[in-house]
């Protein structure tokens, strides 16, 4: 008798394990759409916040861009000056610290490097006589205007340092902060070389563009005092044909 009761106890034992076990696969299938729906919700919201990320680089871009032409407008004689030397100075700055060349705010500071300009009368920045003491003093405000006026931007925070010290020199003799060597900031020291390239080799009112030998030359005969040496190597390294592209190629908005 013993010996039956304990079998239906086993049986209903049984029967209960399988019902737990049916409950609990139940939950499990559960559980697991749960988290499909979960991962599919993760990835269109990953896609859309992508998106919008792209989006906002985009109308950063065309922002900076949009600044840069009010600036380049007023100058007739430089051209697609910020647009060419944003090309060198990328350019330089892949072969010298790629990570550098990746950050966007470096492109920006290239490309604002003047801004500070918009606070200098046309009567000055178009004189072609010798400018006076307090004309050469105004000029040489815009590296600190031009941070004034992007530093509280915060997509701009890293690119008005460029913006700020793109006239230092690598002996301390430059402006506004006469920094020296290594204590101003690398994409400044890079935007230097690429800005004295582009002057030499761009036609002026008053004389044509230099050669790129004679201006590879000039720079090559300042490292050391105006620029820093490890640079001006690098810049030595680009073959010809690669800064004769960047040189000759047009402008984002050249094309009519
Ligand atoms: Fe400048």
């Amino acid at each position: 008798m013993g010996k039956t009761v304990g079998l239906e106890g086993s049986s209903e034992e049984l029967e209960s394990l399988r019902n737990e076990l049916h409950d609990q696969r139940r939950e499990a299938a559960e559980k697991e759409r749960q988290l499909q729906r979960y991962a599919s919700d993760l990835r269109v919201t990953f896609k859309a916040e992508r998106a919008y990320a792209e989006e906002l680089k985009a109308s950063y871009v065309a922002t900076v861009r949009a600044l840069t032409n009010a600036v380049e407008a007023r100058d007739a004689y430089t051209g697609a000056h910020a647009d060419r030397v944003a090309a060198y100075g990328l350019e330089l700055a892949r072969r010298i610290d790629p990570g550098l060349a990746r950050n966007p705010q470096v492109e920006f500071g290239f490309l604002l490097h003047d801004v500070g300009k918009v606070a200098v009368p046309d009567a000055i920045l178009h004189k072609a006589d010798d400018l006076g003491a307090e004309e050469r003093e105004l000029i040489r405000r815009h590296p600190v205007v031009g941070y004034e006026i992007v530093c509280g931007v915060e997509f701009l925070a890293e690119a008005a340092q460029i913006v700020r010290h793109h006239h230092e020199r690598w002996d301390g003799s430059g402006y506004p902060d006469r920094l020296a060597g290594e204590d101003i900031p690398l994409a400044a020291r890079i935007f230097a070389v690429v800005d004295a390239l582009d002057a030499i080799t761009t036609d002026r009112p008053y004389r044509p563009g230099a050669p790129l030998a004679r201006a590879r030359a000039e720079i090559t005969s300042m490292a050391g005092t105006q620029f820093d040496p490890a640079v001006v190597a690098a810049l030595d390294a680009i073959p010809d044909e690669v800064l004769e592209r960047i040189r000759t190629r047009a402008g984002p908005c050249r094309a009519y």
